[in-house]
């Protein structure tokens, strides 16, 4: 691989956070006409998590950040800038980095929210990397977090059996040697109907008629988003690689966004990686939107050896989707 950049932004640790409170599929059983067979089945997962009211992402977010700090010795008034993506924020505005800031105390960092989605952690590390490059900013604190639960009918099937609450956070710094190589991260709005919550934007803003309700929830079209998927994720890695030089063999770790496992499973035979190479967590997470990402590989990061190579990929509503590949440094 050639070295492509003066300096690379490397990460320096990871941290993470799920809320306590599970959600089985015995529990599923009783909400809505499904069962533990066809769940586990067709998607992988046994449980998710659910952050109980009164807490909203924020919390979420700022637990991971400090999860961080205690096990890599990092202080929070170190930070510069923190990203946060989210598509669940606390409320529309302030942003949900701003509430972060204020509930770890620190009053001069650049915060903000960056929405895309499933894709929303790629999509920031990217930018983080970004920061760090340019040389501007030393400590850039990049997080994944979502209380999707807010915004899932726990009744209907289609939806509820996917999705759960969590957050994971990666710590930024400059490095002449290594850390972020590249990345390819791609949109097209053809994909709005297929995924999406429309409901609380200024489209239909809650005001509590019958109109706005049925927009509450998430919504979607399970077999176009599943093919969509796997298409989307396996060629955006295909370029990638393609573009670095690089072929399936020289990654050590693929990290897909946790969907379903049976769309984790299809992108890693469409790339032809080992099944063993291919993390997954999703079995007792689900699909967490964008904190599957930090969470997987803060899950498995005593596996993961300091010169790995990673690549990682994700697809979300919009849609968007893309890669991304780094070297691990921890
Ligand atoms: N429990 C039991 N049966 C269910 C069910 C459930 N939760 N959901 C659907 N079914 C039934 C259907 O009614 C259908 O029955 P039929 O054959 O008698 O008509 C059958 O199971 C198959 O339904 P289908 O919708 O084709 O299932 P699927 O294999 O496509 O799985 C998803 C549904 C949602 C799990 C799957 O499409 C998926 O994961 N899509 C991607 C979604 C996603 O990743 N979203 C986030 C992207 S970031």
């Amino acid at each position: 691989m050639l070295k492509n950049k003066q300096q690379y932004a490397q990460i320096t640790a990871i941290g993470g956070y799920l809320p306590t409170q599970k959600r089985t599929n015995a529990d599923l059983e009783r909400l809505s006409d499904t069962s533990d067979e066809w769940i586990i089945k067709r998607t992988g997962i046994k449980e998710r998590r659910i952050l109980e009211d009164g807490l909203a992402t924020s919390d979420m977010a700022v637990a991971a950040i400090q999860e961080l700090c205690t096990s890599y010795q990092k202080k929070a008034r170190d930070i510069d800038a923190i990203l946060i993506a989210t598509s669940s924020p606390d409320m529309p505005m302030p942003s949900t980095a701003n509430i972060v800031c204020e509930k770890l105390q620190l009053s001069n960092v650049w915060a903000f929210d960056l929405n895309a989605a499933c894709s929303g952690f790629l999509y920031a590390l990217d930018m983080g990397a970004a920061l760090v490059e340019t040389g501007r900013y030393k400590n850039v604190v990049v997080v994944g977090a979502d209380k999707i639960s807010s915004f899932v009918d726990r009744t209907d099937r289609s939806t509820n059996i996917l999705f759960g609450d969590g957050a994971g956070a990666v710590w930024l710094e400059p490095s002449p040697e290594t850390g972020i190589l590249d990345a390819l991260l791609l949109s097209d709005g053809k994909g709005v109907d297929y995924l999406n919550i429309k409901g609380g934007g200024t489209q239909y803003p809650y005001d509590a008629t019958d109109w706005n309700a049925e927009h509450r929830y998430l919504k979607q079209d399970g077999k176009v988003v599943f093919k969509k998927a796997v298409t989307a994720m396996s060629t955006a890695c295909k370029e990638l690689l393609q573009k670095n030089n690089l072929s399936i063999e020289d990654v050590h770790w693929l990290v897909a966004h946790q969907a379903n496992k049976r769309i984790i499973d299809a992108v890693g035979k469409e790339l032809g990686i080992e099944e063993q190479k291919a993390l997954n967590n999703i079995t007792y997470s689900g699909n967490t939107i964008a904190a599957t990402i930090p969470l997987c590989i803060w899950e498995f990061k005593h596996q993961i050896k300091k010169g790995d190579l990673l690549l990682l990929t994700a697809f979300g509503a919009g849609f968007s989707w893309g890669a991304s590949l780094l070297q691990w440094n921890i």
